[in-house]
């Protein structure tokens, strides 16, 4: 069977094509980056007119990279939600559009499910049962994972995700729009002994997450510098290592944690932030230490990509699990 998938969620149109004998036929991404970087963030109106635009055409390029027709395309599955609202229609509608047009049924795809799934797209992919961290700019989330559809949050963040604490900072530091990698690329030049910023939550039992606490440090760090003189690289890059530190230590206590309370040796880490290199050595590294294997999805498919809807509708199609015709979204949908 072949999978057609399609992301709009947010600011990356992602369309691909997976096959469930085959595996992975083809992936494209167009990232809307350079729309939004001069307001600093995401423009909900923006984003959904250049899915609009970029949308058929990516399902074009996909179906001629697999060397494919339309008559080759057995379901449709899109991203119903989370995400924003306007964004999510337009990837509804093309996908109910596509698959009524082709006579095959249409998935709507829960967008953290998409992610959780995206380290099975990799030839060494984890087995059920597992813990899988989720860390986007939308999410902060430790999932016990069964099987397909078998999921039980274990905990959560309070307030801001660990993407969205990045991205925060990042603007506090004169970082351009998303900032979670313009974090880690100055933070590889900073001083890690000038400054400690605290590790939220650590000393609370439980699996929940806050990061508001440290949006809030960091910003007295900049300010303290600010009255004495303008910040310099090197204040920029020791603050964004000591921030980076921080998150990073605290994911890694916690999934720690999370497999110790639940009796489990394997850790999935995925979203945007999985992304970041000094969460992934250190992740592997405690991990190993207690005998738990990690596994990631590759770099293109921790961020927002349609490989991982593809994959995640194939796999309700496989367990029968076909929606009516109606377009719904769900901005706001707990997993
Ligand atoms: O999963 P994703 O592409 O979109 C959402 O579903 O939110 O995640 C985007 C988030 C942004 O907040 C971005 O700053 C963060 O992931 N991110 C990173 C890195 N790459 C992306 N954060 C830290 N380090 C990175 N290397
Ligand atoms: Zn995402």
């Amino acid at each position: 069977m072949n999978v057609l998938g399609i992301e709009t969620s947010c600011d990356e149109t992602g369309v691909a094509l997976y096959s469930t004998e085959r595996g992975l036929l083809a992936h494209t991404l167009y990232s809307q980056i350079a729309v939004h970087r001069e307001y600093g963030g995401v423009v909900p109106e923006l984003a959904s007119r250049d899915h609009v635009r970029k949308t058929l055409p990516l399902v074009q390029e996909v179906l001629d990279c697999a060397k494919l027709t339309a008559k080759d395309i057995d379901a449709v599955a899109y991203t119903a939600g989370p995400g924003l609202v306007g964004a999510l229609m337009v990837g509804a509608t093309i996908s109910r559009s596509l698959a009524l047009g082709w006579g095959v049924p249409a998935l709507g795809v829960h967008h953290m499910e998409g992610h959780l799934l995206a380290p099975m797209l990799e030839e060494d992919r984890p087995e059920f049962p597992f813990v899988a961290l989720l860390v986007s700019g939308g999410h902060t989330q430790l999932v016990r994972v069964d099987g397909i559809g078998e999921y039980q949050i274990l905990g959560e963040s309070l307030d801001d995700a660990a993407g969205e604490a990045f991205d925060k900072a990042a603007k506090m530091l004169g970082l351009p729009y998303p900032g979670g990698p313009q974090i880690a690329r100055i933070a590889e030049d900073g001083d890690p002994k000038r400054f400690n910023f605290p590790r939220p939550m650590i000393n609370r039992p439980g699996l929940d997450f806050s990061f508001s606490g440290l949006k809030t440090h960091t910003l007295t760090t900049v300010r303290a510098l600010e009255a004495e003189a303008p910040l310099t690289d090197q204040d920029k890059s020791d603050i964004a290592r000591a921030f980076e530190e921080a998150v990073v230590s605290t994911l890694v206590i916690k999934c720690r944690r999370a497999l110790e309370q639940e009796n489990l040796h394997r850790l999935v880490m995925a979203g945007g932030v999985s992304a970041n290199r000094n969460l992934r050595k250190q992740l592997a590294e405690t991990l190993g230490k207690q005998g738990s294997e990690v596994f990631y999805p590759a770099p293109q498919f921790c961020t927002d990509n349609g490989a991982m809807i593809a994959y995640a509708g194939a796999q309700r199609l496989a367990a029968g699990q076909v929606d009516g015709t109606e377009v719904q979204v769900r901005p706001r949908w707990p997993m």
